[in-house]
């Protein structure tokens, strides 16, 4: 439920306060009833009228950073009834994840009810930077690199040429700390392009989407974008690249 007043203002229609002065001169119906009341709340099935004409309620877009924590589904709502990533925030608005973590993966989501948008960011061509942090089995060398980089063969196809540096080795436990920057998002991307290679991926954690990283957010939180971010999201994917 939304303020009356704001709905219209989100509308497009006319400003805050002009909305304000709309309804408080009686010009507003909602459902066939005039009201009066600044702060009537209203949903997005009423029907507001002004002036006699009905308002057409453009959806505010809304977007959303989070910082998923494991255990959690990138779905809207999950058959099994475990946590879903748009349980963790906190709005009426119906939004939907940009892409998938899996179950088990942490890091960077977006959320967002705006679809250009998350389908411009998830497409292959615009050439996003999704960049995730591997843990590893195995000590990844040069030769390896070299493979991830070229593109390795997942589910018979070839994936995309990619970005890949060795950040660590641990020769007592075996593991490799992977950076992995991709632009493409098929299911389960990263952990088959490192089997393919013969290195089991052991944790994950995307850290960075574009521009956009997890600073100031711990596991678990989240923030909105601000429109100077958005703009420059809209930018990023119109780019010639
Ligand atoms: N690739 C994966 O394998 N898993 C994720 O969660 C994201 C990318």
């Amino acid at each position: 439920m939304e303020r009356l007043q704001k709905v219209i203002a989100n509308s497009g229609y006319t400003s805050r306060r002009k909305a304000e002065e709309l309804i408080q001169s009686g010009k507003v119906k909602v459902n066939g009833v005039t009201i009066y009341e600044l702060g009537t709340k209203v949903n997005t099935t009423d029907l507001i009228e002004i002036d006699g004409n009905i308002l057409q309620k453009e959806e505010q877009k809304v977007y959303f950073l989070l910082y998923k924590p494991r255990g959690v589904v990138t779905t809207t709502n999950d058959d099994k009834n475990r946590k879903t990533v748009v349980d963790l925030i906190d709005t009426q608005m119906r939004i939907y994840p940009v892409g998938r973590l899996d179950y088990d993966t942490t890091g960077i989501l977006l959320l967002t009810n705006d679809g250009v948008l998350a389908n411009a960011l998830m497409h292959p061509k615009n050439n996003i930077d999704k960049v995730y942090i591997a843990k590893v089995k195995g000590l990844v060398g040069k030769e390896q690199i070299n493979q991830l980089q070229n593109g390795v063969i997942i589910d018979n196809i070839k994936s995309s040429r990619a970005q890949a540096r060795i950040k660590k080795y641990d020769k007592k436990t075996n593991t490799s700390i992977v950076e992995l920057t991709i632009h493409e998002g098929k299911n389960h991307q990263v952990k088959k392009m490192f089997e393919a290679i013969g290195y089991p991926v052991l944790k994950l954690k995307r850290e960075r989407i574009s521009f956009l990283d997890l600073t100031g957010l711990k596991s678990g939180e989240y923030r909105m974008l601000s429109p100077k971010e958005v703009k420059k999201l809209y930018f990023e994917i119109s780019k010639e690249k």
